[in-house]
């Protein structure tokens, strides 16, 4: 049976009122103010209202907890416990009326992510996780996959654009990547749903360049709690913060490792 934190509760909470938002203005895309933060990175009007919904939520809750979120920066209150947030991460799918973004919580006690719940709320999609009480889709239980061959797998990568100076792959590391492996690559637009995605056994590996800590600290927990590794390229080291990040079902992550030299 599920067992559900303080803590997941007031999360959850927090991401249901904020997605009201969210699935509005994905209706009204069009008339969305759009500016343009850098490229590949833009900031909505629909970011800040959520990101304002969730952070009102969980100070309502935890008053004394710290944040960082994507729009709005760092909030410094109590050092062992901060929030982390992306309010709309996969943002481009999202301007593009592309139903495949999601809001993105990760809770941090001591520097460690502790709890984690990334929500899609077009599919209705809440996934949940809690150190040492496992990782749920909706209320069932998830394990990642039991594919051991990379032949066998399908992978997920991102970035904002092929070669562009930002870009989180560049064009060459994607040819080397393909040239060695003759499988599904894909690349869905938002890093939080793939990690979600591997922590449930939809896709069984994840590699990606320089991503923000609110892109994927929620998936770092369920990932973990899902029977999955998350490291750096080489393995060996936790993921480095806008460096390189390793998603893996742990069957595969030898043979990703390879690949990736
Ligand atoms: C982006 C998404 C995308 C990833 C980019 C991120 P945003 O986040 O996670 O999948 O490839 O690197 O910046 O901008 O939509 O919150
Ligand atoms: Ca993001
Ligand atoms: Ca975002």
């Amino acid at each position: 049976m599920k067992l559900t934190s303080a803590n997941i509760n007031v999360m959850v909470k927090a991401c249901r009122k904020a997605s009201k938002i969210l699935i509005r203005d994905f209706g009204e895309i069009e008339k969305l103010q759009v500016s343009l933060k850098g490229p590949g990175d833009y900031v909505t009007a629909s970011d800040i209202k959520v990101e304002k919904i969730i952070i009102d939520e969980l100070q309502k809750a935890r008053p004394s907890y710290s944040i960082l979120s994507e729009e709005i920066g760092q909030i410094n209150n109590d050092e062992s416990f901060r929030w982390i947030i992306d309010p709309i991460d996969g943002t481009s799918n999202f301007l593009h009326g592309i139903p495949h973004f999601a809001i993105s919580i990760g809770l941090e006690h001591k520097k460690e992510i502790i709890c984690g719940i990334i929500y899609d709320p077009i599919k209705d999609e809440m996934f949940t996780a809690e150190k040492g009480n496992g990782a749920y889709i909706n209320n069932q239980r998830m394990r990642v996959s039991s594919r051991a061959k990379l032949k066998d797998c399908i992978i997920f990568t991102g970035g904002p654009k092929y070669g562009s100076p930002n870009s989180d792959l560049s064009l060459e590391e994607y040819k080397k990547f393909s040239s060695k492996v003759t499988i599904p690559i894909r690349k869905l637009g938002s890093g939080s749903l793939d990690m979600a995605y591997v922590a449930a056994g939809r896709c069984d590996g994840y590699w990606q360049r320089n991503l923000n800590y609110w892109d994927i600290a929620a998936g770092i927990i369920l990932v973990k709690e899902s029977g999955g590794f998350v490291t750096d390229f080489s393995g060996e080291n936790e993921y480095i913060q806008n460096k390189t990040i390793l998603v893996t079902n742990a069957k595969i992550n030898n043979e990703m490792i390879e690949v990736l030299k």
